[in-house]
């Protein structure tokens, strides 16, 4: 694990994007998943006006680790997020962003999507493999939509599964722990104060971390990365980057 600590979400953004340029280059085909919410914004932003012209777009397919179920043109729409801080800015080819179809069925979509991943990704005995899997992590301490009310799911045999926002009950489709855990490398991105208390129970292995989704990320491949700003790791005894 590699703790990669920046002042503020600017630099974070700058240090993540000159990450993924550096770790699409050369790769004829790089399959990433996306994190989706808020933090992702600003780093899309810089990604896209920044770095633009030192990624090979057309060799990276984009997916999403969650997605909420509501049309893609929905403000809480992640594709939509994307589009607006990223694919409208760069030249994408249509055919390398495979969105979750949000407009679909929940149980249906988890089924399709998992399906997708499986026929369009390498498979380590049996589990879908990203090159890149993105991922926040919610005050809560959730990630991609695995929620500690229904922690379960992060075992589920399914790679996609059906999840339910505990305070909303806003249907999402995730990525099970299998699939992220398969990953080649996992990145979070996790930025501001209201973090900080997750972030240090998780990282020093407080009492009861063990109830948090985002404790449970632990790629076999051994290549996990956090980004974050001072703020989320302002709890956390370490020396920044
Ligand atoms: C989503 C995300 C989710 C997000 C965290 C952090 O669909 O909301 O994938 O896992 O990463 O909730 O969200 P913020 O970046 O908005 O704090």
């Amino acid at each position: 694990m590699e703790l990669k600590i920046y002042k503020d979400k600017q630099e974070v953004a700058h240090k993540f994007s000159a990450y993924f340029a550096e770790l699409a280059k050369g790769k004829s085909s790089f399959h990433v998943a996306l994190s989706g919410g808020s933090t992702p914004k600003v780093i899309f932003d810089i990604l896209a006006e920044n770095f633009a012209d030192k990624i090979d777009w057309a060799n990276i397919h984009f997916y999403w680790g969650d997605e909420r179920c509501v049309p893609p043109t929905d403000d809480q729409s992640n594709y939509n997020m994307t589009v607006e801080h990223l694919f409208s800015k760069v030249e994408i080819p249509e055919g390398n962003i495979h969105r979750v179809l949000g407009e679909n069925d929940p149980i249906s979509e988890a089924m399709r999507y998992a399906n997708l991943l499986e026929i369009n990704l390498d498979r380590v005995e049996g589990v879908p493999q990203f090159d890149l899997v993105i991922l926040g992590m919610g005050d809560d301490g959730h990630t991609a939509s695995i929620f500690p009310h229904e922690i379960e799911l992060w075992h589920a045999e399914d790679h996609c599964v059906v999840a339910t926002h505990p305070d909303s009950g806003q249907k999402r489709v995730s990525i099970n722990g299998k699939v992220i855990n398969t990953a080649k490398e996992v990145a979070f991105l996790v930025t501001g104060p209201s973090k900080a208390e997750k972030v240090q129970a998780i990282l020093e292995k407080v009492k009861g971390f063990d109830a948090y989704p985002a404790a449970l990320v632990n790629p076999k491949s051994g290549k996990l990365l956090w980004f974050m700003d001072a703020d989320a790791a302002s709890l956390v005894a370490t020396n920044s980057a």
